[in-house]
């Protein structure tokens, strides 16, 4: 049976397969009006705002108090003058955390010693804990919180005397 190219619904039929085969043939290259923030037909995209970054500050042991997560806000500690942001660790170091103690403090000595009696804690107005009185092991204890730390959470800053900023 013939088929009869010229009956108007084979005709637009016909058009639209010739507009499709020129469409995948010679693809549009005009740029798109605005960046795409999503992905949308494999166009590359860019999102829409850059995620915070985490910058490496000096603290003391004022300025890192703020950060004790009360607020529902960042959470830092220190251990033997590294500063980690333990904010992914809330349900450890937050107000209701086994480990909210060291939250915004120099944990060095609690940690060394796996304690957390008040005297582990200097006041955030005194000299920075020397720990020059910690045993071997309790060295070897505190290195191995750093080690656990380090691979946890991100190394955020150093911490400082009061005095030297
Ligand atoms: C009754 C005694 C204790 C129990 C039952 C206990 C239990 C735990 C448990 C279940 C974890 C989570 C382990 C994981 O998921 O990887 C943990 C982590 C931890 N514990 Fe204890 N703990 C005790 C005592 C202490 C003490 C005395 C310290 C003092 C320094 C301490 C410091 C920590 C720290 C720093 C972590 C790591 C949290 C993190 O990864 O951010 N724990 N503990």
């Amino acid at each position: 049976m013939a088929i009869n190219i010229g009956s108007p619904c084979n005709t637009a039929l016909l058009l639209f397969i010739l507009y499709s085969v020129q469409k995948i043939v010679f693809p549009s290259a005009s740029p798109p009006k605005e960046i795409p923030h999503e992905f949308r037909n494999g166009y590359s995209w860019l999102p829409k705002y850059h995620q915070p970054t985490v910058l490496f500050k000096t603290y003391t042991p004022k300025t890192l108090e703020p950060f004790h997560g009360n607020d529902n806000g960042r959470i830092l500690l220190a251990i033997d003058g590294t500063v980690f942001d333990v904010t992914a660790g809330r349900n450890f170091y937050g107000p209701n955390g086994m480990y909210g103690n060291f939250a915004g403090r120099d944990a060095s000595r609690g940690m060394a010693k796996q304690s957390f009696d008040a005297e582990m804690l200097t006041p955030v107005d005194q000299p920075l804990d020397k720990l020059t009185d910690l045993q071997p092991d309790e060295i070897e204890n505190m290195k191995g919180w750093i080690e656990h730390f380090s691979n946890k959470y991100i190394i955020c800053g150093k911490l400082v005397e009061n005095d030297a900023v």
